[in-house]
């Protein structure tokens, strides 16, 4: 059963439809990209999987279970987690209260400290554990919001563009990360803008463009894909 799966989903602004039918599904252990040029729509679709935005025809489901009607707090409590592609921190808080903060609302938030403790360790913050999130450079803060989602301990894992403003290096280890948390039984699914992490990392990829899905398969077969090459990664 697929931990979730999205049919029909269309979202008009005005009479623009940002998103027009859309289907896709995540899997749990695996990482599903979501690819596609700016605009295509793909944080509107995490906006609607997520609860904050209804579409006005389509249905999400989680683990098998419909939450169209859901808000967000209850997709939440199902296990859905998300990262915002503008950062949603606590700029006056440190990275340790950050974490802290979330930790406290998920299933360990009585062992809050040593769950902090541990995502330090894992996303490598140490060095920084102790500043404020509004100090640090971009591509930091990012994992510190990834983190944020971690602690809750998700079965569904959104990620809006997180390797933004990371080095190679930094990219890398994120890479490993993911490979990780999916692992450990989480769906994740990634939007993402840097192909090379996209096609190292995902199990399976969807494109958007214009709103619509036009290529779903393998990175092998995204990479060879007519359409796509077209819509976008002709020019990447
Ligand atoms: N709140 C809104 N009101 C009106 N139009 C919106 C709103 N949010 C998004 N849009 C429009 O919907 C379309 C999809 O936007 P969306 O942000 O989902 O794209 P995206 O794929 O995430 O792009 P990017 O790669 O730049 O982040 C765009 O045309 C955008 O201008
Ligand atoms: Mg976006």
């Amino acid at each position: 059963m697929a931990s979730l799966e999205v049919s029909g989903v269309t979202v008009a602004f005005g009479g623009h439809r940002a998103l027009d039918g859309v289907a896709m599904t995540a899997e749990e252990g695996h990482v599903t990209g979501l690819i596609g040029p700016n605009g295509a729509g793909k944080s509107t679709l995490f906006d609607v999987v997520s609860g904050l935005r209804r579409p006005s025809a389509g249905r999400v489901s989680l683990g098998g279970r419909d939450v169209t009607g859901l808000g967000p707090s209850r997709r939440a409590r199902r296990g859905l987690a998300r990262t915002f592609q503008r950062l949603e921190l606590f700029g006056r808080l440190s990275v340790r209260d950050n974490l802290r903060v979330a930790a406290e609302l998920g299933p360990e938030r009585r062992k809050a400290d040593a769950a902090v403790t541990g995502l330090i360790e894992r996303l490598g913050l140490g060095a920084v554990a102790d500043d404020h999130v509004d100090t640090l450079p971009t591509g930091l803060a990012r994992l510190v919001e990834v983190g944020r989602a971690l602690a809750v301990r998700p079965t569904l894992l959104l990620l809006d563009e997180p390797a933004a403003g990371q080095d190679a290096d930094e990219t890398e280890r994120f890479a490993a990360l993911l490979r990780s948390v999916a692992s450990d039984g989480t769906a994740v699914v990634l939007v993402e803008h840097d192909m090379g992490l996209v096609m190292s990392v995902c199990d399976r990829v969807h494109v958007l463009d214009l709103g619509k899905i036009i290529a779903a398969g393998t990175p092998e077969e995204i990479r060879r894909d007519e359409l796509v090459l077209a819509a976008y990664l002709g020019d990447a």
